[in-house]
């Protein structure tokens, strides 16, 4: 019979839920074997939902790790668990895939990286928009050599009004590690790098903002994610915009936000070669802006093109731990991710550029 990964799923709110629609209660390849969550009534519902009253329930992932016999984790918590997580689960010779962003610190995204190493198992933080078919699209595009040198783009994603469990951990500093630009940075600035061949970044300047820590509106259906409390703490910023300088001279303009006043929530891409240019935005839209026979043409691929990135990208875990297939992720660029997220905090902060 064919092997199957046998995972158990840490945290089950709102992302930890889609990981298990998505993917490990429909992978043929995957034996969902247990949940685990602080709030087990999380794990019950979910187990009805699925009509699965089979998978086993905890409340302390350490405890399922030792009785449950596991070839992997899925680490869907809070940001600040995820590197405790990782590093527990790889130290007990598990193959960890994990939400994002990696880490909370850079310190914690280096530890993760080694106990990857010492263990020889996998580690894999999502990173969604690579997996997306318009992504590929244009990496691919890229990668022909067909836009040249890439030495300039920018990118973002701006919510109008969209602050994710205002109160709770998503703006409580000390347990996510930031505001937008580490909860939608990751995102835009992963998908910008990968499309730019994984430039090292070795510069960052920016400023960041808090502004609208008091106003509960909402109009991003991508907000509904985490827990609001009216008490709770907000000490982290609702907008941050920078640049991003690489070894190999180009540079990428970052903006992102939680609230600020603009016409409306976009998320986008835009890279610059010498030859050709790509724009990724929302809504399915990806053009290629070159030139053919000395016009200037914009090259629209035939669509629709599938916007199913979270589930090819749980998919890709899956073929690398059982197939051993290329990842395309490396916990090296993680570690690069969160050092470019931590230079912007120590940038806003002294208001000079910071190297890393
Ligand atoms: N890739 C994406 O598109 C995407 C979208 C949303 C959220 N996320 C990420 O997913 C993660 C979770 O976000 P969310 O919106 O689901 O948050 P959430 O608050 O809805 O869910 C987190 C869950 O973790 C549980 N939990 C907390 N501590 C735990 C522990 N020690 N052991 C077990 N369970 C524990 C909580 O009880 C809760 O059910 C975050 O890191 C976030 O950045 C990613």
């Amino acid at each position: 019979m064919t092997k199957k990964l046998r995972i158990a799923q840490i945290g089950v709110g709102g992302m930890g839920s889609v990981h298990l629609r998505l993917s490990h209660a429909k992978n043929p390849r995957i034996e969902l074997v247990a949940l685990c969550d602080l709030i087990p009534e999380r794990c019950e519902r979910m187990r009805r939902e699925l009509g699965r009253e089979d998978i086993a329930v905890y409340t302390d992932y350490r405890e399922m790790i030792e009785k449950e016999q596991l070839d992997a984790v899925d680490i869907v918590t809070p940001n600040d668990l995820h590197s405790v997580i990782a590093v527990y689960a790889l130290e007990h010779g598990l193959n960890v895939f994990c939400e994002k962003p990696d880490a909370v610190s850079v310190e914690e995204a280096l530890k993760m990286q080694a106990a990857a190493e010492a263990s020889g198992k996998v580690l894999m933080v999502m990173r969604n928009n690579r997996y997306t078919q318009k992504a590929r699209y244009l990496k691919d595009f890229i990668a022909s050599g067909a836009a040249g040198e890439i030495y300039c783009g920018r990118c973002g994603w701006i919510r109008r009004r969209g602050i994710p469990g205002r109160g709770g951990w998503f703006t409580t500093k000390a347990r996510s590690g930031g505001g937008p630009l580490i909860d939608l940075g990751v995102h835009m600035i992963d998908l910008a790098i990968w499309l730019m061949g994984n430039p090292r970044p070795v510069a960052v300047s920016g400023a960041t903002f808090c502004k609208f820590a008091n106003d509960d509106k909402s109009d991003s259906a991508n907000s509904a994610f985490g827990e609001a409390r009216a008490d709770g703490t907000f000490d982290v910023e609702d907008l941050a915009m920078g640049l991003i300088r690489f070894e190999n001279g180009a540079v990428l303009q970052i903006e992102f936000s939680w609230a600020s006043n603009v016409a409306r929530e976009t998320r986008y891409v835009e890279l610059r070669g010498t030859k050709g240019g790509i724009t990724w935005a929302d809504g399915n839209k990806v053009v290629i802006h070159t030139e053919d026979e000395g016009s200037l043409v914009d090259i629209v691929p035939p669509g629709p093109l599938a916007d199913d990135g979270h589930a090819r990208n749980l998919r890709h875990f899956v073929d690398v731990v059982l197939d051993g297939a290329e990842p395309c992720f490396r916990p090296q660029q993680g570690v690069d991710m969160i050092r470019i997220l931590d230079a912007m905090y120590k940038s806003a902060e002294t208001g000079a550029e910071v190297r890393i």
